[in-house]
């Protein structure tokens, strides 16, 4: 057989000796398959000389990998990897046994890919008006680094240890006590779930509610993370939603054709219109859902953000008969890669959501979690909503100014009384989601309503967040989206 020169790499200052990693070095090359069992090693000498070792250092590595059973020696001082490994030699398919291995060789039966189809990646550089996502360069750094820095140092229940798998006691008190001061729901530390983000307070409600056979009403137009979470165990029916939010009467119709196990809506700050659920229809929603015997998953994302005297409470608030199940997040008011939410509602849901966390991700993320814990306590977060509220408030309004200026012919809008984005009508002899192609190819990403919609059809609507860009940018932004509108001025560059 013919001996192929071994590249091995050695590293002098490395604190592993270099007998060892001789020794790793061949190991891997037998697992890899570039040497096979039965293929012979080179002498000690040449391959000392190759090196540049001592040959002892190779004898040595040599007696380490027959010691393990890589190798054996043959007669005449011949050396070679042990003719019974149980290895194949993958020469010369040695790339297809590793492509192989990537794409479950082993015949695994996976499915394709059962999610949502990927969003087209924006341009590089784009600014981004579709996502309902804060500005990322306002949040207290400084003080949430020291705040985890404490954690971190804290005696007594270390955060780096197993904890509770409901979240660090610290956080599940501050949050009980905001939603019990700011949001009128009766819970206390032991009612609450932490999770990484609602959607896995979403998909934890899903598995501990749902049952195979359930059906789940989602609004006609709405947040398709959630749906994907909740169609893995129930049919979602759509219920068209209008100006009040969810359509209350089509749901109460919906049931008396098909009970339905549960409805999940985004009644604060409708998504993605933005609509407010009508006080008429929250007092008609909690009835139909005691009459019907049904859940109520209330998402209220960004409840803090509003911008006239205080938020509507949630659902939640009014709810006697334990049927609201209740999931906010930090990611609107702070940030999204915290992935730190809450979920609350009837004891049975949390218990049997705390015991799914457990078998999933045992627990939270505990050293983030009190950090917050201490931010939430000592007023900074509180400071903050209320400075982003301002700021935000700020930027509606320049995007309202902008929008008249630059589109007032081709769009119409309400203002929002809060949330972060305008929801925007355009007009019907606009095909919206060419112009958002073209805005695109000019450096703005705006969501049509198409990407919001159950049935995944077209509408003549537009989404554009505000809360990431400045009052400038915003201008800007709108500049491009207008001249991408008339085909005025050429495409912005891509770059990269
Ligand atoms: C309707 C809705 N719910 C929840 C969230 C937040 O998700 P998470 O807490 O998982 O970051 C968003 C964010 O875009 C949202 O739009």
């Amino acid at each position: 057989m013919k001996r192929r020169s071994l590249a091995i790499s050695l590293d002098e200052s490395a604190e592993t000796p270099v007998f060892l990693q001789i020794a790793r070095a061949l190991t891997v090359a037998i697992r890899s398959g570039r040497l096979g069992p039965g293929d012979p090693l080179p002498s000690s000498r040449a391959l000392a000389g190759q090196l540049g070792v001592h040959r002892n250092t190779v004898l040595a590595a040599y007696d380490e990998l027959r010691a393990e059973g890589w190798i054996e020696a043959l007669a005449a001082r011949r050396t070679q990897v042990a003719a019974s490994l149980p290895i194949e030699a993958a020469r010369p398919g040695a790339a297809r046994g590793r492509r192989a291995a990537r794409a479950g060789g082993l015949g695994f039966d996976l499915p394709e890919h059962d999610g949502p189809a990927p969003e087209e990646a924006p341009p590089p550089g784009a600014m981004i008006l579709s996502g309902g996502v804060p500005d990322l360069r306002l949040v207290p750094r400084t003080a949430l680094a020291r705040a985890y820095r404490r954690a971190l140092l804290r005696r007594g229940d270390d955060p780096l240890a197993y904890g509770d798998p409901r979240g660090d006691a610290g956080l599940r008190r501050e949050v009980a006590a905001m939603l019990s001061a700011e949001r009128g729901l009766a819970v206390g530390a032991d009612d609450l779930l932490i999770t990484r983000g609602s959607q896995m307070a979403i998909a934890l409600c899903a598995q501990a509610l749902l049952r195979p056979g359930d059906a789940v009403a989602v609004e006609a137009m709405g947040y398709r993370p959630a749906w994907d979470a909740l169609a893995r165990r129930a049919e979602l029916l759509p219920v068209p939603i209008d100006d009040e939010g969810i359509d209350v009467d089509a749901l109460a119709a919906l049931v008396e054709r098909r009970p339905i196990r549960a409805v999940y809506l985004t009644p604060h700050h409708q998504f993605p219109t933005t609509a407010l659920l009508s006080a008429a229809r929250r007092i008609r929603l909690l009835a139909l859902a005691r009459a019907r015997r049904f859940a109520v998953i209330e998402d209220d994302y960004d409840n803090e953000i509003h911008y006239s005297g205080r938020p509507v409470l949630p659902l939640a608030s009014a709810d006697r008969d334990g049927l609201v199940i209740y999931v906010g997040t930090l990611s609107k008011i702070l940030a999204p890669g915290l992935r730190v939410g809450f979920l609350s509602g009837p004891a049975p849901v949390i218990a049997r959501a705390t015991a799914l966390r457990e078998r999933l991700d045992r627990q939270g993320d505990h050293a983030v979690e009190a950090a917050l814990a201490e931010l939430l306590e000592d007023g900074e977060i509180g400071r903050h909503a209320r400075r982003m509220r301002r700021v935000y408030q700020g930027r509606r309004e320049a995007l309202c100014e902008a929008l008249a200026a630059r589109l007032g012919g081709a769009l119409s809008f309400r203002l929002p009384a809060g949330g972060m984005a305008i929801w925007a009508r355009a007009d019907p002899t606009i095909d919206v989601d060419a112009w958002a192609r073209r805005a695109a190819a000019r450096g703005v990403v705006v969501a049509t309503a198409r990407r919001f919609a159950f049935d995944g059809q077209p509408r003549p609507c537009l989404r554009l967040g505000f809360a990431a860009w400045t009052e400038e940018e915003l201008w800007v932004a709108i500049g491009r989206l207008a001249a991408a509108l008339d085909g005025r001025g050429s495409p912005r560059r891509r770059s990269g």
